[in-house]
């Protein structure tokens, strides 16, 4: 339930909040910002051009053909996983399927009642709200959106204590598609009023080829089978990744070659950039050396991690930790993190003696 002393405040979205509907059919931006950037302009917008998770794009095929038959809404939907493997994206995909118009917010933007309500207000029948990093909605927000996906409807309570009213508006039938890479930080109570929940899992190196190609073509940058697996290789299982790295790449290729990408260009670049053949870069070395070089290899907590790094908990948990640990090279204890000895074998050190016992 909200409250709101102010009849007039209803319906008005705070000014701060980052929101984008994107039209249909083409999921052309209405916002000039948000079709300027390079992401957005490569981003797939049907199930044929959204490369791997398979098994995903089955059961939402399903799910999608359902619901137009009963020409009623999706279920509610969450999309988790490590960033960059397409959960923006998927959403985007599912809306121009449906043929509807999805608005794209974050938690961070819905900081006050009236932004949620303000976006929840504004939605037509049918339409998509993607809210992404869900895992941030403050409390309020979040007994806001309860009622909305159960019932369509929001509680809001006008007036001062004694004169209070409690006044329930209808809102119409919407799907909510919420994207998080930390699906363990949700609230239950939200979590249980998703219909759908589905992690997205790290690409394999042929998928990341074909996304290499496919954006290669898109930025018409000639590239070769053999170049474009070399990116991949090096794209830690990440679409957004790999799109990156095949524009560094061919700034490389035009500047010291005639362009064209093949795997010695692509190799050589990559080298370059410090980007080693497991996809490390300099942050995720440096993690690696600091746990082997200060603490023995571990444990230790994530804060001090950071600390020593001077990055941030959150990037070290979100974006660095995930694909080192599917990799197998860190490995996660209850007392911190630990390099694992395929960690040590990967930096080219020694496996200390002590931890060869433990692990093998
Ligand atoms: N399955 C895919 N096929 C092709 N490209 C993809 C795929 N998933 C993601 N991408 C590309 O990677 C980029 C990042 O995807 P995005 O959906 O923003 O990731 P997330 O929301 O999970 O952080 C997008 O620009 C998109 O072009
Ligand atoms: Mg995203």
């Amino acid at each position: 339930m909200v409250i709101i002393s102010d009849d007039k405040k209803l319906g008005i979205r705070g000014k701060d909040s980052v929101t984008n509907t994107v039209r249909n059919p083409n999921i052309k931006a209405e916002s000039i910002e948000y079709d300027k950037t390079f992401e957005n302009s490569i981003r797939p917008k049907d199930f044929d051009s959204y490369i791997g998770q398979c098994e995903l794009k089955e059961t939402l095929k399903i799910i999608l053909e359902a619901a137009k038959k009963r020409e009623k809404p999706l279920d509610h939907m969450l999309f988790y996983g490590p960033p960059g493997l397409g959960k923006t994206t998927i959403a985007g995909v599912i809306a121009s399927q449906m043929g509807v118009d999805i608005k794209i917010t974050s938690a961070p933007a819905l900081e006050r009642p009236r932004d949620i309500i303000g976006i929840l207000m504004s939605l037509k029948g049918g339409e998509i709200l993607f809210i992404d990093e869900i895992h941030r909605l403050n409390k309020v927000a979040e007994e806001i959106l309860y009622p909305a996906m159960e019932d369509f409807t929001i509680d809001m309570t006008t007036g001062k204590s004694q004169t209070a009213k409690t006044l329930r508006i209808s809102i119409p039938k919407f799907t909510l598609i919420g994207a998080t890479t930390k699906a363990g930080e949700l609230s239950s109570p939200l979590r249980d009023r998703f219909g759908m929940m589905h992690r997205l899992e790290f690409y394999t190196v042929d998928e990341l080829s074909s996304v290499v190609k496919r954006t290669a073509k898109i930025l018409d940058v000639d590239i070769t089978e053999e170049g474009a697996k070399a990116i991949a290789k090096r794209s830690r299982g990440t679409p957004r990744i790999a799109n990156r790295l095949v524009k560094r790449v061919s700034d490389f290729a035009i500047v010291k070659y005639d362009g064209k990408i093949d795997d010695i260009v692509a190799n050589e670049s990559l080298d370059i950039l410090k980007i080693d053949e497991f996809g490390l870069d300099t942050t995720d070395r440096a993690l690696l050396n600091l746990i082997i070089n200060k603490y023995d290899g571990g444990p230790v907590g994530v804060e001090t991690i950071a600390a020593a790094l001077s990055e941030d908990v959150r990037t070290i948990e979100d974006v660095c930790e995930p694909y080192l640990l599917q990799a197998g090279l860190l490995q996660r204890t209850p007392r911190g993190r630990k390099v694992s000895p395929e960690g040590y074998r990967h930096l080219g050190l020694k496996i200390p003696s002590e931890q060869k016992s433990l692990f093998e």
